[in-house]
């Protein structure tokens, strides 16, 4: 394995999935797996680093089954500077509070991995390559529903042209349409975000 700044050489893939195992339950490990396999795939496809990307897919939902109080304490040790929405909806900080446990638990300082488990929930802007592959294999797992899954695949088009902004738009869009048919908050991270990918893709037309 090439070294990586700020991955310890400790931190294998084996090791990740040692760490978030215990951290998660059966379906929600296979759910990790799902993500980090993917990960994989779209890194391959699109010139990411596929290690980083399988390690963030690993990571990204280590403190998923965090309780929501213990998420704003864990956050508060941390000093983390929190949203009212944060508070609010807690479980949104469970990728925000994951790479702050990695950073201490794992000694992993390596800020495109950092960002990449921290912003997979409400996306960012900007984001790089490997967070938006990182964001996409989350939706992308297989036991995601396929009224999801299959747009944003199609948009993805990895066996052509593979357009992460693209496929990031279409994700968005419909999460947040998810989130409007649930009667959600809506964080405002994630309006941002998808404003940033509507005015990318606007540019190239
Ligand atoms: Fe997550
Ligand atoms: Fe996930």
């Amino acid at each position: 394995m090439p070294k990586y700044e700020g991955i310890p050489e400790t931190l294998t893939l084996k090791a990740a999935r040692q760490f978030v195992e215990p951290r998660v339950s059966e379906k929600r490990f296979a759910h990790i797996e799902g993500v980090a396999k993917f990960a994989k795939k779209i890194a391959e496809a699109s010139g990411v680093d596929p290690f980083l990307a399988e390690l963030s897919g690993w990571l990204h939902d280590a403190c998923k089954q965090v309780k929501d109080k213990e998420l704003i304490s864990m956050a508060d040790q941390f000093g983390m500077q929190l949203h009212p929405v944060d508070r609010q909806q807690a479980r949104l900080i469970h990728g925000p509070v994951a790479a702050y446990l990695c950073r201490e638990e794992l000694g992993l300082t390596n800020q495109d991995v950092l960002d990449a488990i921290a912003e997979h929930t409400l996306g960012n802007v900007p984001m790089s390559e490997l967070s938006k592959v990182t964001f996409l294999a989350d939706c992308l797992e297989e036991s995601r529903p396929d009224s999801y899954r299959q747009p944003v695949l199609d948009a993805l088009d990895l066996g052509g042209s593979v357009n992460l902004n693209k496929a990031m738009l279409v994700a968005l869009d419909l999460g947040l349409q998810m989130l409007i048919a649930d009667k959600n908050v809506i964080h405002p991270r994630t309006v941002e975000c998808r404003n940033y990918f509507l005015n990318l893709a606007r540019s190239k037309n």
